[in-house]
């Protein structure tokens, strides 16, 4: 099973390098955010809650967003890998998806972190807003808010797959194109 997860900060192109892997290895594509929008959008209980937070740049309950994962992993006995986007986001999530892995004797082939300057994912951020609809891109501070919990409770899971000799940091600057060159290398030299 090829298991990755793709790492970053918000809009560093998780999501867009994500659906290109997918059709490349035949992987399940995971995203946290797309399944939590998914809940709003269907207008149940967990979706209004989880609006607040993520309309504030604010992270989701750990126990929310595991509970989501071990659906969706159960939910595919017979996947040849998924791909983890924008999870796990917490030292809590990380430990959860390793237990969860563990139990399909199915670990994390490598972890893949894309480095994009500051800058340029705010400007990506905003221009996305501009027709997206997403109320979390339409507004500098939002977005600011968003890069700072990512430094201050994600980024620290750069160590701990640097510890299980798992991470391997890619230039997320460029095209989509070259970027996606940089990722498929990563996985072949990690598979
Ligand atoms: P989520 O949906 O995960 O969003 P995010 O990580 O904040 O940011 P994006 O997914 O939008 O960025 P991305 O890296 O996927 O970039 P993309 O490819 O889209 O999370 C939203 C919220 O949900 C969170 O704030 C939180 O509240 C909640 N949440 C989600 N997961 C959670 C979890 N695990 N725990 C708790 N809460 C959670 O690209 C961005 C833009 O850049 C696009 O317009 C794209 O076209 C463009 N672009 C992409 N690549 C390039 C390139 N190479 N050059 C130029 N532009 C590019």
């Amino acid at each position: 099973m090829l298991n990755i997860v793709l790492f970053g900060p918000p809009g560093a192109g998780k999501g867009t390098q994500s659906k290109l892997i997918v059709e490349k290895y035949t992987l399940i594509h995971l995203s946290t955010g797309d399944l939590l929008r998914s809940e709003i959008a269907a207008g149940t209980a967990l979706g209004a809650e989880a609006k607040l937070l993520m309309d504030a740049g604010r992270l989701v309950p750990d126990e929310v967003v595991v509970g989501m994962i071990r659906n969706k992993l159960n939910a595919n006995p017979g996947a040849g890998g998924f791909i983890f986007d924008g999870f796990p986001r917490t030292g809590e999530q990380a430990a959860s998806l390793d237990d969860l892995l563990n139990e399909l004797n199915a670990p994390i082939t490598t972890m893949i972190s894309m480095d994009v300057p500051e800058r340029e994912l705010i400007d990506r951020l905003l221009s996305r807003g501009k027709d997206s609809g997403r109320a979390d891109d339409q507004n500098e501070e939002v977005i600011k808010d968003r890069l700072d919990v990512y430094q201050k409770q994600t980024a620290v899971l750069k160590n701990y797959y640097d510890k299980q000799g798992k991470m391997q940091e890619i230039n997320g600057l460029g095209t989509v194109d070259e970027v996606f060159t940089r990722i498929t290398n990563a996985i072949e030299k990690a598979a």
